[in-house]
């Protein structure tokens, strides 16, 4: 995404824990003809996340599209329910992208333009089996999206919400779960900065898994619970972490 914004003009400021990896998608997007700057924070860190996005809008200027793509998924079933997994989760994927809406929205109100983005995901419709905490989160991240994309609209700022599939990327990578619909990450891209131009208010994709899914949240519960009964057996193991920890 960050070489797609780079070549389309975008000065692309990159912030996560990992310098190297920054450095060389910065790297990429210069290669490119682009213009990129990192500063690396652990999102998890209020000061330091603060630190680092100030130093961004020093090298760039101000923020007008912000992109809060930081995420973790750790599967988590009733079996191996943990507090702590849950906490890390939600202190990336919700309260993260809290702390960069925060850093980057006086000044997009005070300037009267800008656009935010929140990376969710399709199981933000469900509370789903195996990967309960995620879904929370995420559900977390696409409500205070949805509240606040109201009041900023009429202050000329655009708010976008992005529930993905499954994508190929690091996270889903080793996972050996069925991964229906499974996209390339160039397509979802696209997917994502077609909508993001048009400033739309969500982007659900792939359209066949988020028809499907916007069926399954208006099933009554006695027909939802038994579905993702099945859905559980259907996994090789509830136990098996979506994601792991070494790559966030
Ligand atoms: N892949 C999918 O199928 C899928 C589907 C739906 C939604 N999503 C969402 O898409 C977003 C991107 O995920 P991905 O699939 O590209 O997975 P990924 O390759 O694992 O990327 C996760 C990103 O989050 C950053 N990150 C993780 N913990 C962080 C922390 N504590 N502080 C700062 N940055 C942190 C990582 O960088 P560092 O490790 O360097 O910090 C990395 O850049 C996530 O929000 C994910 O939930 C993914």
């Amino acid at each position: 995404m960050a070489r797609q914004l780079g070549r389309s003009g975008w000065k692309v400021g990159l912030t996560a824990r990992r310098l190297e990896a920054l450095e060389s998608v910065a790297a990429s997007v210069r290669a490119s003809g682009g213009v990129a700057s990192v500063a690396e924070a652990d999102g998890t860190d209020p000061p330091a996340l603060r630190a680092a996005i100030a130093k961004l809008i020093e090298q760039l200027g101000p923020v007008d599209l912000l992109i809060a793509n930081a995420g973790v998924g750790l599967g988590m079933s009733a079996v191996d329910f943990s507090g702590d997994q849950f906490d890390q989760m939600v202190r990336v994927n919700l309260v993260g992208a809290a702390y960069a809406i925060e850093a980057v929205l006086p000044s997009m109100i005070e300037r009267g333009r800008g656009q935010i983005v929140g990376i969710s995901s399709l199981a933000a419709f469900r509370g789903l089996p195996g990967s309960c905490g995620y879904s929370a989160t995420k559900a977390g991240l696409s409500t205070l999206l949805e509240g606040l994309r109201s009041e900023l609209k009429p202050l000329g700022i655009a708010v976008t919400t992005v529930h993905p599939g499954y994508i190929r990327t690091p996270m889903t990578v080793n996972q050996t779960n069925f991964q229906p619909l499974l996209m390339d990450t160039d397509r979802a891209v696209a997917i994502i900065l077609r909508g993001v131009a048009r400033r739309q208010s969500r982007i659900d994709f792939p359209w066949r898994m988020a028809t499907f899914l916007r069926f399954v949240r208006i099933l009554p519960d006695w027909v939802y619970d038994p579905i993702a009964a099945r859905l559980l057996l259907g996994r090789k193991s509830a136990r098996i972490p979506i994601r792991s920890e070494s790559g966030g």
